[in-house]
């Protein structure tokens, strides 16, 4: 079964076409992220326009690349939530549109379930085992869920205020690093000392799956604040003055520590509490090769394998949504789907 997805839940443009759920056929991607840059942070509105401009070059180049018609494919998938509304509205109206006139059932997809199929993509031979632990570690969620299988699972817990990879953007803006935070802490990271500071590491023996990582953030705030002899850009912000450089890399080498020690603690005990071996994990953070190497050597100690995605289907895109809908095949009418920005487990 082939077919077409398409996820705009944030800043990107994502059309897919997938075969039997696993098999790439395309996977094509157009971000305004650049355009962010300056302001630190998506601007929905401005990002909305370019979905626009983008949807249907992107839909069309995803077809070339497949060497396939439109008419070939044999479902749509497109997430509807959760998300940005004028970004989703894009992807959802243009799913409806197509679904209706090429008379193929469409399949509405939560875009965080679509992070954990994302784990099925390319992996014809050792796909993920039921029953396993879930982390969704995203922009805007970090979240642990049981999965007994397809259309079972149980959410465990999520973050009570800032996503993970909130944290990362937040604190790489703080440290003058631009944005997203996630890939340019860790890449300054590798050059840091993960110890040089003892950042809080919040809720980690709370013994309950929720997360915070608010505090945390506000605890290098903190320090940038109180630090007279760091140059800065403006009050609270750090300008990448040579000087500053050393300092700069240890911090985020630190803070990107804390946050791993967390999610790694966490996952785990979630995993042997509800008795699995497995854990699969989904979502932007997830491309941090900190985190796969931590995780993956403390579980494999308990006997406890790991998966994640490949790096470029951890960030969002439309593969992993074809995914989620081929096994979870639950075609809706095209005009009872709706974008829900709000959707949760
Ligand atoms: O899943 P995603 O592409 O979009 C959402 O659904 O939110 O995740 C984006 C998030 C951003 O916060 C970004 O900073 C973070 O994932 N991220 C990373 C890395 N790559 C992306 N965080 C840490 N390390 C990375 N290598
Ligand atoms: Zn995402």
């Amino acid at each position: 079964m082939k077919i077409l997805a398409i996820e705009t839940s944030c800043d990107e443009t994502g059309a897919a076409i997938i075969e039997d759920g696993q098999k790439i056929l395309a996977n094509v991607l157009s971000s305004s992220v650049k355009q962010f840059e300056e302001y630190g942070g998506i601007v929905p509105e401005l990002a909305a326009r370019e979905q626009i401009k983008a949807i249907i070059p992107v839909i069309d180049t995803a077809f070339k690349k497949a060497k396939i018609t439109p008419q070939q494919i044999d479902a749509i998938a497109v997430t509807i939530g959760p998300g940005l509304i004028g970004s989703l509205l894009v992807g959802v109206e243009t799913a409806k549109t197509i679904a209706y006139v090429l008379k193929k059932p469409i399949v509405p997809v939560n875009h965080l379930l679509g992070h954990i199929y994302a784990n099925w993509l390319q992996t014809s031979l050792n796909p993920p085992k039921f029953p396993f632990v879930a982390l969704v570690v995203s922009g805007g969620h970090t979240d642990l869920i049981l999965m007994q299988n397809h259309s079972k699972y149980k959410w465990l817990g999520g973050t009570l205020d800032d996503a993970a990879g909130e944290a990362f953007d937040k604190v790489g803006r703080l440290l003058g690093l631009g944005y997203p935070g996630g890939p340019a802490i860790e890449k300054i990271a590798q050059t840091g000392n993960p110890n040089a500071y003892n950042f809080p590491r919040p809720l980690i023996n709370s013994g309950k799956f929720d997360f915070s990582f608010s505090g945390l953030k506000t605890a290098v705030v903190n320090f940038v604040r109180n630090s007279p002899n760091l140059a800065k850009t403006s009050k609270h912000q750090l300008g990448l003055k040579a000087d500053n450089k050393q300092v700069i890399a240890d911090l985020a080498a630190s803070f990107q520590q804390a946050v791993i020690d967390v999610l790694t603690l966490k996952t785990i005990k979630a995993a042997q509490k509800h008795g699995v071996r497995e854990i699969v994990v989904g979502g932007g953070v997830a491309a941090n090769s900190a985190l796969r190497s931590q995780l993956t050597t403390q579980s494999a100690k308990l006997g406890i394998n790991v998966k994640f995605p490949e790096i470029n289907l951890a960030i969002d895109n439309g593969a992993m949504i074809a995914a989620a809908a081929y096994f979870n095949f639950k075609p809706q009418s095209p005009l009872k789907i709706q974008s829900q920005p709000g959707l949760y487990f």
